[in-house]
């Protein structure tokens, strides 16, 4: 669902209306308001006390640097790229969620991890820090709609099926996509597979077919189709596994054939973006650069001069001559920031509707000026888990994607 984001002076109930429409990207977005004017709050934020609600952006951010001065060098706050200004500028380490699981595994002598990202983010920071490392999620109704598309015991499901078709001793690699729960990467690496993100998916089907014949891609079925087909597996040798169908909605033959199972997942955000957008792009900007992320849609991807992770792309602007033209296919925030960051260069969105990740947005400042400030406190609030026994394999799948670099 895209973000919901206020016009000024609408009531509760209109905003609820305005916001049950999912296309509804206001143009006006992305100023800093307090939370209470924020409508994606009325719908699915957590409930924080009240005296955040009301708390200006400049409160806030005197709020959360003090907390954050106070509590030194027992914390770290990572950030995912996808983060706000407003958030971002207080993150000891920004990256992709490779680079910031790899600096959670890093990390010595500290006590606490703040992630600004969503859960699935803080769920692997957690299984990558030392058992006493504590790690806070400033808002725990940040997830990912994309993850929460694989349902574990879908999952599980799915893999008895394929089995059951092409027989127990069928040499298949579970993969998932570092957007899922932790009992799916504990899966996985309990199977002899591993987790990827979109920086190294290359490298970890490559690393999947040393070891089998086939690879059960999960759950997003574009950065598995797009890493399979630059590998040069054809179109016709990936099958779409529907975990809302019987036997996923494919047949025993296709299952055969197949080299790659793709689960039926999907990033919201990224399925925006069509060759539509980027034909207008470049009849408007004549030599314009298109770059987009491995989970939009097979065909944009084709249609695009090149891919990458959220780091892959600000590197490719950062290092770009000056005078140079840049069309994104990714999130707006980081599409914003790196206009900003790269003022030689014309950097601008393919997308036109304001648009940003409906779960990354929901860290608004006032969720770690709250969350900071229980912590001088002596209080760890919005604490992710992840139980032992998940724990444990999870690490293996982890690890075995950390190797890969
Ligand atoms: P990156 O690893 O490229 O930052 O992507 C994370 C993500 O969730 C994109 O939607």
């Amino acid at each position: 669902m895209a973000a919901t984001l206020a016009p000024a002076g609408k009531s509760y109930a209109e905003l609820l209306v305005l916001y049950s429409d999912p296309d509804t990207c206001p143009a006006d977005a992305l100023a800093p308001v307090p939370l209470a004017q924020e409508p994606a709050f009325v719908s699915w934020q957590q409930d924080i006390p009240r005296v955040y609600l009301e708390m200006s952006p400049e409160e806030l951010d005197h709020r959360i640097a003090a907390a954050r001065a106070r509590l030194g060098s027992k914390l770290v706050i990572l950030g995912h790229h996808y983060q706000r200004d407003e958030v971002i500028k207080y993150a000891d380490f920004t990256g992709d969620s490779f680079k910031l699981a790899r600096h959670a595994a890093e990390q010595e002598g500290i006590e606490y991890v703040l992630f600004c990202g969503v859960h699935f983010m803080a769920e692997s920071a957690d299984i990558l820090t030392p058992e006493h490392v504590r790690v806070i999620l400033p808002n725990m109704a940040a997830g990912c709609s994309m993850a929460d598309m694989a349902d574990p015991d879908d999952v599980y499901a799915a893999w008895d099926e394929i089995h059951e078709v092409l027989g127990e001793d069928a040499r298949i690699i579970p993969v998932t996509y570092m957007n899922s729960a932790a009992s799916l990467k504990a899966f996985v690496g309990e199977r002899g597979g591993l987790v990827c993100t979109s920086s190294n998916a290359d490298r970890a089907l490559r690393w999947a077919f040393e070891r089998g014949e086939k690879v059960f891609f999960f759950p997003d079925q574009h950065l598995g189709r797009n890493t399979g087909y630059a590998m040069g597996i054809p179109l016709d040798e990936m099958v779409l596994w529907n975990w809302r169908l019987p036997m996923g909605g494919t047949t025993p033959e296709a299952l055969r054939k197949a080299k790659i199972i793709l689960w039926q997942g999907h990033c919201s955000t990224h399925q925006r973006f069509t060759v539509e957008q980027i034909e207008k792009a470049r009849r408007e900007h004549p030599g314009v650069h298109v770059i987009v992320h491995p989970e939009c849609r097979w065909e944009v991807v084709q249609a695009a001069d090149s891919y990458g992770s959220t780091e892959k792309i600000a590197k490719t602007i950062r290092e770009a001559p000056a005078g140079t033209t840049w069309a994104v296919g990714t999130e707006i925030n980081l599409v914003n920031r790196l206009a900003k960051q790269n003022p030689d260069k014309t950097v601008f969105c393919l997308d036109p509707v304001v648009c940003p990740c409906s779960t990354m947005y929901r860290i608004h400042p006032a969720y770690v000026a709250w969350t900071l400030e229980a912590l001088v406190q002596g209080q760890v609030v919005n604490e992710v888990r992840v139980d032992p026994e998940t724990r444990k394999w999870s690490l293996v799948a982890l690890e075995r994607m950390l190797e890969l670099g």
